[in-house]
């Protein structure tokens, strides 16, 4: 049977964390460097907002993060902290025109879709909102940027991954150890975005 209360929930209890799933953005911003102080990050798929309180600590008080979730956050946020109860799929450039105008310095995507128990159907909607959120990275992060997003291990993974290397300086898929060792889930990252799309 399934152990569900590993040492990193037990961990997060501990710690007053909003999720697990923060030791899992720790991890990979610890080796990858993400985050910068002031900088501004698109957290996308962000309820319950471990990510987003993770990102507003390690951005600092000039920093901002913009959290979208299809779920509501409860937690109210010390930093700067702006969020939108939208599904990520929908979302315009409008959208960020108040918070990052100019774009953002990293993206990250724990987005996972409500799986079904059907692993082919799960992974195709998880590299769904893969796609969508390296169409946002494209369109909204500044040079220089870094993106991170969950995906569902599959047959088109690698292919996805390798879809990466031009818009980024290196691209590299991770598994962070909080990460379930029975779950598919594991991190696409690029670092070192070689600039918005024209037009
Ligand atoms: C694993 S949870 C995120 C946990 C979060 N990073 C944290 O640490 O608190 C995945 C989230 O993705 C969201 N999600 C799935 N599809 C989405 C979509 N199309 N647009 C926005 N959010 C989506 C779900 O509502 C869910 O809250």
């Amino acid at each position: 049977m399934r152990k569900l209360h590993d040492k990193f929930f037990r961990q997060a209890k501990r710690e007053g964390k909003l999720a697990r799933s923060v030791y899992k953005l720790e991890e990979l911003d610890r080796r990858e460097g993400l985050f910068r102080p002031g900088g501004k990050v698109l957290d996308l798929g962000a309820s319950p907002g471990s990510w987003t309180e993770y990102i507003l600590e390690a951005v600092g008080p000039g920093g901002v993060a913009c959290a979208i979730d299809l779920k509501p956050i409860h937690r109210k946020f010390k930093g700067r902290a702006h969020f939108l109860l939208r599904d990520a799929r929908e979302l315009g450039d409008d959208d960020f025109a108040r918070q990052a105008p100019d774009g953002f310095d990293a993206l990250v995507s724990d987005m996972a879709p409500n799986t079904s128990g059907i692993r082919i159907v799960d992974q195709s909607r998880s590299l769904e909102l893969c796609q969508c959120a390296l169409t946002l990275a494209r369109r909204r992060l500044r040079r220089g940027g870094n993106f991170v997003c969950k995906i569902f291990y599959g047959p088109e993974t690698e292919a996805f991954r390798d879809s990466l290397p031009g818009f980024f300086q290196a691209v590299r898929l991770r598994k962070p150890l909080a990460c379930r060792s029975a779950s598919i889930e594991a991190y696409v990252v690029g670092v070192g975005f070689a600039g918005p799309e024209a037009g």
